[in-house]
């Protein structure tokens, strides 16, 4: 008995002791992610003619890994308090990037003050994010919606242990971002990577596009012809279809369909412009005189996002194209091009539509690059 008790003894010493042995060749550290090869792959944007250069900021330089980290980090639901919403709850592949609605229900089911914005070419973006501009970089405003006490309401702090602890999240942080540890996942690094995702969200194949590349396989219909040369005040011209300007290009203009700067286009009418309730541009600058100016958004994919303006107020693009025929409102900061009415037929309009429907982007939103990873 004692010596099979001294022989278990042995045993369990020896189990124990090549247990050790084993430990030793093991990483170190339980976050350490030394071993794991670091060796990213540039991430090579499409140029597509006549757009400009994006600018991409020197410390997050596009790369396969941030991206693909940036993807999974959009579509993740652990993002919020209660595991039920990401940032593609509100901005849907399908639907351009924006969600359809006039305004968004975060994870409490309250709505946001505004709606939702189209992420569509967010990249190129140069004067401020949000309707009024409020924010500079993509990186700036990816910190935003988790702590938001509206949208995802949660602390980085959470989604940093959330991250730390993932099974595949390490990994895909080293191989971004070179990280000897999983203790410095942190919110720069994951917001760094959604803003590479978002750069990477470039629309540039739809009829219009095709048009403007001269692919000769792809032509305008008599009516989209109309309603571009009404778009870019083209039908005046020598040799002019002779449709009426409908002045759209000075602020949605080309080839992004937007100059991404601020302006009154007249949806409201107040006796000053210090009444305006949501005041956009203006709680930004904190100048009285750019009271009711909002982002001039683009219009890429426009068919995809209704209902429309900064507040959803419009259902239809017929609707949008009534209100810049005849139903701009005044206000002393009105934009000059929309002073006055462009009094379009029905026909004049239903060209503008036919135009703007020539913006959407099917190989865009169907892009299996863009879509859910989960
Ligand atoms: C609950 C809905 C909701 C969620 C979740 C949400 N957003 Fe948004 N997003 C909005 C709304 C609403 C706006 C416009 C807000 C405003 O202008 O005041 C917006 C605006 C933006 C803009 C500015 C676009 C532009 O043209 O200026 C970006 C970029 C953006 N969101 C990215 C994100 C990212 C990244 C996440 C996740 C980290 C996210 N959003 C989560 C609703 C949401
Ligand atoms: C003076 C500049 C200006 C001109 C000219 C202009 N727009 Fe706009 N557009 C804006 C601004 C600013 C907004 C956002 C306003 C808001 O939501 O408060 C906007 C919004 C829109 C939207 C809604 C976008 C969305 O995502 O909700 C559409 C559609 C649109 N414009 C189409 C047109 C068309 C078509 C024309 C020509 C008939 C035109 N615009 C002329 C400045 C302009």
């Amino acid at each position: 008995m004692r010596i099979l008790l001294s022989f278990l003894a042995l045993t369990i010493l020896w189990t124990s002791c090549a247990d050790d042995d084993m430990m030793i060749e093991m990483p170190t550290e339980p976050g350490d992610l030394s071993a794991i090869e670091y060796n990213p792959t540039p991430y090579e944007l499409p140029q597509p003619v006549g757009f400009p250069a994006m600018t991409i900021p020197a410390d997050n330089p596009m790369t396969q890994e941030g991206f693909e980290l940036g993807r999974r980090l959009f579509y993740d639901v652990r993002l919020s308090s209660d595991d039920s919403k990401s940032c593609a709850s509100c901005h849907l592949p399908e639907l351009g990037f924006a969600d359809g609605q006039a305004f968004s229900q975060g994870v409490e089911g309250e709505f946001t003050a505004r709606s939702s914005m189209s992420l569509v070419n967010i990249g190129y973006n140069e004067f401020g994010l949000f309707w009024d501009g409020r924010v500079q970089t993509l990186e700036e405003q990816a910190l935003l919606p988790v702590p938001d006490a509206i949208e995802l309401i949660n602390t980085w702090e959470n989604v940093e242990n959330m991250m730390r602890a993932d099974e595949q999240y390490p990994t895909m942080f080293r191989k971004a971002f070179g990280i000897d540890d999983s203790a410095e996942i942190d919110s720069i690094l994951a917001t760094k990577a959604i803003a590479q995702f978002e750069r990477a969200l470039i629309s540039h194949n739809s009829k219009y596009d095709k048009i403007l590349q001269n692919d000769f396989s792809v032509e305008f219909t008599d009516a989209e012809q109309r309603g571009f040369d009404m778009f870019f005040d083209l039908g005046n011209e020598p040799g002019g279809s002779g449709v009426p300007d409908a002045e759209c290009f000075h602020c949605h203009g080309t080839p992004l369909t937007t100059t991404g700067q601020f302006f009154n286009n007249g949806l409201d009418r107040f006796p000053t412009l210090a009444d305006y309730e949501d005041k956009g541009f203006g709680a930004v600058t904190g100048d009285t005189i750019h009271n009711g100016q909002f982002k001039a958004v683009t219009l890429r994919n426009i068919e995809l996002t209704a209902p429309y303006m900064h507040d959803g107020r419009f259902q239809t693009l017929e609707e949008v194209i009534d209100h810049y025929s005849e139903g701009v409102k005044f206000a002393s900061n009105l934009d000059v091009n929309l002073r006055e009415p462009l009094h379009l037929t029905d026909s004049e309009k239903a060209d503008l539509v036919a135009f703007l429907k020539t913006l959407t982007d099917e190989e865009f939103t169907t892009d299996p690059r863009f879509q859910n990873p989960f």
